[in-house]
C-alpha cells in the first residue's frame, strides 16, 4: 500500500489482519497447554508461539492471496481517475462478489463515466474553439465590407447623389449577409451539439414540398430557373420534424436554383427506397454541378466550392452542413450526386408512416388496367 507517492512495499492491512487473527490463537493455546495440560511456563510459552507465528503466517497468506491484488487494482484505478489517465481494466474482481468486488465494479464504472464526460468537454472545448476561429473569419469580410463603405461616405462620398445609395445599399447587402450568417450559426450550433432536437410527428410529405417551393418560385423566376414537384402522393405521409425538415428542403432547392444556370430546372421527385417503409427524396437539379474532388467537404461547415460566387450571393456556407446535420439527426441519409456543368442530385431518405400507399398518387394496379 502507499503513504503519499512513496509505495510502501508491506502489506499493512493483511499484517494487522493476520495479528488479530493469531491473538486469540495464542491465548487458547497457551490456556490448554499450561492451564489444562498442566504443562510447564516454558511449554506454554513454545506451544503459544509456535501457533501464534503459524496462524499469523496463514491469516496473512490467505488474506494476501484473497485481497491484497484487489486492494492494489483498486488503488491502480483511483490514482488513474485523479490523474486523468484511463485505462483499460482487467477484471481482477473473484467469483465470490463480495463487498471488495461490489466497490471494485462501482469504481470501474465511476471510472468510465468520467473518461466519457471529459472525452464529452474535450469534444465540446475543441468545437468551440474550432468553431470561434470559423466565426471571426466569416464575420470579418462583411464587417470590412460594412466599414469600407462608410468610410468612403463620410469621407465625402455622402454628398454625391450618384453614389451615396449605391453605398448604403452595399452596406445593407452587407447588414442582411450578417443577419443571415448569425441565424445559421445559432441554428449549426445547436444542430452540432445536440442541443437542438428533432420534434418528430407525422407530417404530410406533399405540402411541405409545394409549401417550400411556392414560397422559392420567386426567386427561381428572377434566375430563369424552372422549378417543379413531380407527380406524387398528395397524401403520404412520413415521420419528420416538420420545421426541420422544411428547412432541408429550403436550403436544398434554394442551392438547386443558386448554383443553376439560366433556362435551368429544379425538379423535385419522390422514387421507392429499399424497404417497405422508406422513400427517397429527390432535389436534382442541371446547373453548375461539384467537382469530385469537393463532394465529399460540401457538407462540411462554411465550405463553398467557389467562395466568391456563394459570397456574392449570400451564401455563407452552412445550408448543407445544416441539412446533413437535420438529416442525421432524423436516423435518416442524405446522398449527393454531381457532375460539373451537368447538374447536381441531393437525395433524402424518409420513413413513411401512411401503411404504403402508392408514392406516385395514382393506382399502379389500375394504372396498368388501363394500359391494357
Ligand atoms: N446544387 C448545387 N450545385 C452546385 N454546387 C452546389 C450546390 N449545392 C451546394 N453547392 C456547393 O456547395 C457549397 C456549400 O453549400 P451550402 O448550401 O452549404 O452553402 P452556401 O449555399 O454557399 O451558403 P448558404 O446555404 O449557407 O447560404 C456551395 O457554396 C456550393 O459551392
Ligand atoms: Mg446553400
Amino acid at each position: 500500500m502507499s503513504r503519499g507517492n512513496k509505495r510502501i512495499p508491506v502489506y499493512k492491512l493483511g499484517f494487522r489482519k493476520a495479528l488479530y487473527g493469531a491473538i486469540p490463537i495464542v491465548g487458547f493455546t497457551w490456556g490448554l497447554v499450561f492451564v489444562y495440560f498442566g504443562s510447564s511456563i516454558a511449554e506454554g510459552i513454545v506451544a503459544a508461539a509456535t501457533m501464534g507465528i503459524l496462524s499469523f503466517l496463514t491469516f496473512f497468506i490467505i488474506d494476501y492471496k484473497v485481497d491484497y491484488k484487489r486492494l492494489m487494482m483498486l488503488e491502480r484505478i483511483s490514482k488513474n481517475i485523479s490523474k486523468k489517465r484511463f485505462e483499460e481494466v482487467d477484471d481482477k474482481t473473484s467469483s465470490t462478489n463480495d463487498e471488495l468486488d461490489y466497490v471494485i465494479k462501482k469504481l470501474v464504472k465511476s471510472n468510465r463515466t468520467v473518461e466519457r464526460e471529459i472525452q464529452r468537454l474535450n469534444r465540446i472545448e475543441n468545437y468551440r474553439k474550432e468553431f470561434i476561429g470559423d466565426i471571426s473569419h466569416e464575420l470579418k469580410t462583411p464587417i470590412f465590407a460594412i466599414q469600407g463603405f462608410v468610410e468612403t461616405l463620410l469621407n465625402g462620398a455622402l454628398e454625391d447623389e450618384k453614389v451615396n445609395r449605391k453605398f448604403l445599399q452595399k452596406a445593407m447587402k452587407n447588414v442582411a449577409r450578417l443577419i443571415y450568417l448569425t441565424k445559421d450559426l445559432m441554428e449549426i450550433s445547436k444542430l452540432e451539439t445536440g442541443e437542438l432536437k428533432s420534434e418528430m410527428e407525422e407530417v404530410c410529405l406533399y405540402d411541405i414540398i409545394n409549401d417550400v417551393v411556392e414560397s422559392l418560385q420567386d426567386k427561381a423566376q428572377k434566375e430563369q430557373v424552372n422549378l417543379f414537384i413531380e407527380e406524387m402522393n398528395q397524401n403520404l405521409r412520413v415521420r419528420a420534424d416538420k420545421s426541420q425538415l422544411r428547412q432541408v428542403l429550403i436550403n436544398l432547392i434554394e442551392n438547386g436554383i443558386k448554383y443553376n444556370v439560366p433556362q435551368g430546372s429544379v425538379r423535385i421527385e419522390l422514387i421507392p427506397a429499399e424497404g417497405p417503409e422508406k422513400i427517397t427524396l429527390n432535389i436534382e437539379d442541371t446547373g453548375i454541378g461539384i467537382d469530385e474532388a469537393d463532394l465529399p467537404r460540401v457538407t462540411e461547415r462554411f465550405f463553398r466550392v467557389d467562395k466568391s460566387r456563394s459570397r456574392e450571393r449570400g451564401g455563407t456556407g452552412l445550408g448543407l452542413a445544416i441539412v446533413k446535420h437535420i438529416i442525421e439527426a432524423h436516423g435518416e441519409i442524405l446522398k449527393i450526386q454531381s457532375e460539373p456543368n451537368k447538374g447536381s442530385k441531393f437525395s433524402i431518405s424518409l420513413t413513411r408512416v401512411d401503411g404504403g400507399e402508392n408514392i406516385h398518387g395514382f393506382d399502379q394496379e389500375a394504372l396498368s388496367e388501363i394500359r391494357k
